[in-house]
């Protein structure tokens, strides 16, 4: 790894900047490439704020910064700045895995140190940074005289929009992120009145605010969206719409139980504030700003433990309500003989991970039981499931058990029992879990996204790792970059994932839900989309289908990223349907990824060269219109000749509710080379691209 980090004295670039608030005190900086500018301030009251410009163009307009608490004066104003300090950093950093090997990390930053010219003279800090793909800034309190913690109330960080863009959003729910995404103008923006979504179990939306990522595209044809970075101790954001206003504003998730947002002990660092800032809109897919503003790997090298891989699940059985979690139902699905049945058919397809949800007692008390602590037991298997002989049988095989924790909302129970739970799996060699956090949270008055969950979300991961354990949260925090840190954190739900179609009552995910996706959700980090649903007609297990091709689907490895994926449908429905060949052969791992095309919402194509190998994968979706892609080649190295298969809609696909139709070609190509391939309404293709041998 290459590290060099200096300090200089960058220009000040305050004379870009034309600030009705700017008073003398302020300091500039700009990208690498000179074409993010970042200025800080602090306006005639001593309220420090910030401005964004992008190509000489402001793109956050004046946005003031502060604080809210209890027990204690707000800081918002009477500052003064004592220390004004700029610094560059050049680095490279390697991801253990990921959509790449080598990350690039060069920024400017500028630290203002504030201290009050009134009353207790107290110390606050704001650093920012300027990146060739966005900024970022975030609040330090230092450690001073007569401060070792604060209780906060509100933090109040602007983002002052310079117009009223187009946005794609979701409300912003303090319990879950499992909504569709809305596309509206900024002024547009509206959840009012719907304090509770009507398909979820926990939610709670007790403002107009948006969750993040939240993304946007300006009048000039510009590309914006708002995260954080390094969610530590501290509550999620989310930016509230004031009415009339095109300013956003943080609002953290709270805690009605304890009667704040969050509490914090001094010196403490807030997350970063994130603004990616792109002129196409696949720069912001390639962007590693989030990444970027989290600490180095803290776990040291995991690939003992954790390697990328595919895996299947007992699992798409319950939501077709074919089998069940329980066993009272009748239905158990998660036995000994399926188990093995279901090994089998992974280990025809090299598929190295096998799911198993349903194999622990605690399952006739969930949903709809207010009584859910003390339920679920992490160690005991239903009877009818001989754990230690399914891991044997999977070992024979080459098929690794992924375990499932499904914690009710019950953290509290969870954690009594997390240090047994994981011994038990590191004594049966299984090294991957999946969480899940269905409900409302126990105790009420806490929420998912608050800071006692981000806690215990992060407690998680610690004593995972202890134990040697990756985790794929569903229900969970949302990402921001932590798997940099900590990289068991291999993936995670936070979005409305494939499940959403076999329950869902407003008829299934959208047809354009993923080409949403990729410039929203998949911001944050690695997505359990659950991607692999061949039979697309879901009766008559359930009254729905699908709203994109099977095609679709397929594309979906190599469109939505993660270290770990699914293929979802039961072997009875799959057989040996040639597209299994492509699933068999896509990389889950990554040397690089290009964003060859794409507009949010209406479609994107996506090319990832697998780590260690010189192949690469293509995948293409497209929203409700049919397309005809011309993907150009030009990334191919100089003189190899490729074999490209093609698996892609067939003519029938995408009319007349017909999901499944397909076809597949295959031709030698090489770099420079085009191909042209047709997408279905709600369509995709995947192609592979292998050297000729
Ligand atoms: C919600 C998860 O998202 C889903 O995948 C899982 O099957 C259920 N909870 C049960 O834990
Ligand atoms: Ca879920």
């Amino acid at each position: 790894m290459r590290k060099l980090i200096y300090l200089i004295v960058l220009p000040i670039l305050g004379l870009l900047f034309s600030c009705q608030n700017e008073g003398s005190h302020s300091g500039s900086i700009s990208s690498p490439d000179g074409r993010v500018a970042l200025h800080g301030f602090l306006n005639t009251d001593g309220q420090p704020g910030y401005m964004v410009q992008f190509d000489g163009k402001t793109v956050i307009d004046t946005s003031l910064l502060g604080f809210d608490f209890k027990d204690e004066a707000p800081m918002r104003s009477s500052f003064a700045i004592a220390k004004a300090e700029t610094r560059s950093s050049s680095e490279s950093w390697e991801m253990p895995w990921g959509e790449q090997r080598l990350v690039q990390n060069n920024f400017n930053e500028l630290k203002l140190s504030l201290e009050e010219t009134t009353g207790a003279k107290r110390n606050l800090n704001l650093i920012f940074r300027a990146y060739d793909d966005g900024v970022a800034f975030r609040y330090e309190f230092p450690k001073q005289d007569g401060l070792t913690e604060l209780t906060i109330l509100d933090e109040n960080s602007e983002f002052a929009l310079t117009g009223d863009h187009e946005t794609w959003w979701i409300p912003g729910d303090w319990d879950s992120y499992e909504h569709l995404y809305n596309h509206t103008k900024v002024s547009e923006i509206d959840t009012a009145g719907k304090t509770r979504h009507p398909n979820l179990v926990g939610t709670y939306l007790p403002q107009v605010a948006v969750n993040t990522p939240v993304t946007m595209k300006t009048a000039d044809g510009l590309y914006l969206s708002f995260h954080e970075a390094n969610l530590t101790n501290y509550a999620g954001i989310t930016l509230r719409k004031d009415e009339g206003s095109l300013t956003l504003t943080s609002e953290l998730v709270g805690s009605e139980r304890l009667g704040h947002k969050a509490k914090v002990e001094l010196p403490f660092q807030t997350p970063w504030r994130t603004i990616q800032i792109a002129d196409k809109a696949g720069d912001l897919i390639e962007s590693n700003l989030i990444v970027n503003l989290n600490e180095p790997n803290k776990l040291g090298d995991i690939s003992a433990y954790f390697k990328p891989m595919k895996y299947m699940g007992i699992w798409w059985h319950m939501h077709l309500t074919k089998k069940s979690w329980d066993r009272a139902s009748g239905k158990h699905g998660a036995t000994t003989a399926e188990a093995k049945r279901m090994i089998d058919y992974a280990s025809k397809y090299g598929i190295e991970g096998l799911l198993v949800e349903g194999w622990n007692t605690g399952w006739e008390h969930w949903i709809g039981f207010d009584d859910r602590e003390g339920v679920f037991d992490f160690v005991t298997p239903y009877p009818d499931y001989d754990i230690q002989e399914v891991v044997r049988y999977g070992n024979e095989k080459g098929v690794k058990l992924i375990m499932h924790h499904e914690t009710s909302a019950a953290p509290r129970t969870y954690e009594q029992q997390l240090d047994t739970a994981y011994q038990l799996m590191q004594s049966l060699g299984i090294h991957a879990v999946k969480t899940g956090y269905v409900g409302p949270i126990i105790p009420k008055g806490e929420h998912h996204h608050g800071q006692w969950m981000v806690n215990h979300y992060r407690k998680v991961l610690d004593t995972a790792a202890k134990y040697q354990v990756a985790v794929n949260a569903h229900e969970p925090i949302m990402a921001t970059g932590i798997r940099r840190t900590y990289p068991n954190a291999i993936s995670r739900e936070g979005l409305r994932g494939q499940e959403f179609n076999t329950f869902s009552i407003e008829g299934g995910n959208s047809t354009d839900h993923l080409t949403v996706v990729a410039f929203t959700r998949m911001l944050a980090g690695p997505i359990d989309y659950t991607p692999g649903v061949f039979k697309r007609d879901l009766r008559p297990y359930r009254d729905n289908s699908l709203n994109t091709t099977l095609a679709h689907d397929l594309a979906l490895y190599v469109v939505v990223y993660s270290p770990v994926q699914m293929i979802a449908d039961l072997p009875e429905h799959i057989g040996d349907h040639p597209f299994m060949n492509f699933i068999k052969e896509v990389g889950v791992d990554w040397e690089q990824s290009l964003v060859l095309d794409g507009e949010i919402g209406d479609y994107v194509t996506i090319a990832r060269q697998e780590r260690g190998t010189d192949r690469w994968f293509i995948g293409a979706i497209t929203d409700e219109n049919e397309r005809m892609k011309e993907i150009s080649l030009d990334f191919l190295p100089d003189g190899k000749e490729y074999v490209a298969k093609i698996y892609m809609d067939g003519k029938r696909a995408g009319f007349e509710e017909e999901f499944v139709d397909y076809a597949i070609d295959s031709k030698e190509v090489k770099k420079g080379d085009v191909l042209n391939i047709r997408l279905a309404p709600g369509g995709g293709a995947a192609v592979s691209l292998l050297p000729k041998e």
